[in-house]
């Protein structure tokens, strides 16, 4: 790859597992599984209960942990909420490094509209948090043509409260709804000209700050199909979901970012 950046890998366990000694044991196989590339970053979000003990389960590893979603206010009465202040934990010591913010399924089913996920991406960098903010058409959406506006409008909101990066990370995740879960994936062609509508768009709010972002791709990626997306110009790692959950395919997936990052 000839860009500049390095890759991310994240698995996004979703409301998986169920038991949190079966969570242990799935990090130590992670752990286990994976061998780290230099220039990828590797992280994996399991659900917000168990992140502490995937975090100290995965100490030593070099694989990171991220949530899947955040409130953007750091305490208050938000019943059944996680703040932004208490992932990033005490200073030099996060809870979570990376933070997944409007997932197509929490936009879905949970009422995360634009105007929540521009918040919480706001608040996650105020944090010192990396938000990974999702973005990604329908395919009624797609078919009726209004692919590319849809993200535009998605990516627009969801960096409209930052101003400036000045150092800080974040990374944009393009996530085709109907390739999630589905064993649909894009195609390595339509996940790079989405990618490269979001680079654009990414440069013209950050100038050279947004040519270092990172943009994944996600939906039905596996170990078989990881490197058609990892060879494009503006596709720089992945947001796994049902193939995070298998030690060995996380494990292959990330050795294809290796392979094209080297
Ligand atoms: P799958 O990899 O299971 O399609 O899920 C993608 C996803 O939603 C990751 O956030």
């Amino acid at each position: 790859m000839s860009a500049p950046r390095r890759m991310l890998i994240a698995g996004n366990w979703k409301m998986n597992p169920t038991r949190a000694a079966d969570a242990h044991v799935l990090a130590q196989l992670i752990d286990a599984a994976v061998t780290l590339p230099v220039d990828v970053d590797v992280i994996v979000c399991p659900p917000t209960i168990y992140l502490d003990l995937v975090r100290g389960a995965l100490i030593g590893s070099g694989v990171g942990v991220g949530a899947q979603t955040m409130h953007w206010e750091a305490s208050g009465a938000y019943t059944g909420e996680t703040s932004p202040a208490m992932l990033s934990g005490d200073r030099g010591n996060p809870i979570a490094t990376h933070v997944i913010i409007g997932h197509s399924e929490r936009r879905q089913y949970d009422g995360e509209t634009d105007e929540k996920v521009a918040r919480k991406v706001a608040a996650a960098l105020a944090y010192g948090l990396i938000p990974i903010a999702a973005i990604g058409e329908t395919l009624e959406e797609r078919r009726t043509g209004q692919a590319e506006a849809v993200v535009r409008r998605q990516l627009t909101a969801a960096i409209s409260e930052v101003d400036t990066l000045g150092g800080r990370r974040m990374a944009i995740a393009y996530e085709p709804v109907w390739a999630i879960g589905t064993s649909m994936a894009a195609s390595g062609a339509d996940a790079q000209a989405a990618a490269a509508v979001i680079r654009e768009l990414l440069v013209a709010a950050f100038g050279s700050d947004g040519s270092a972002i990172p943009i994944l791709y996600g939906g039905s990626v596996t170990g078989e199909n990881a490197a058609e997306f990892f060879g494009r110009d503006d596709v720089d790692g992945a947001l796994v979901g049902g193939a995070s959950l298998k030690p060995e395919a996380f494990a292959a997936i990330v050795a294809a970012a290796g392979a094209s990052a080297s």
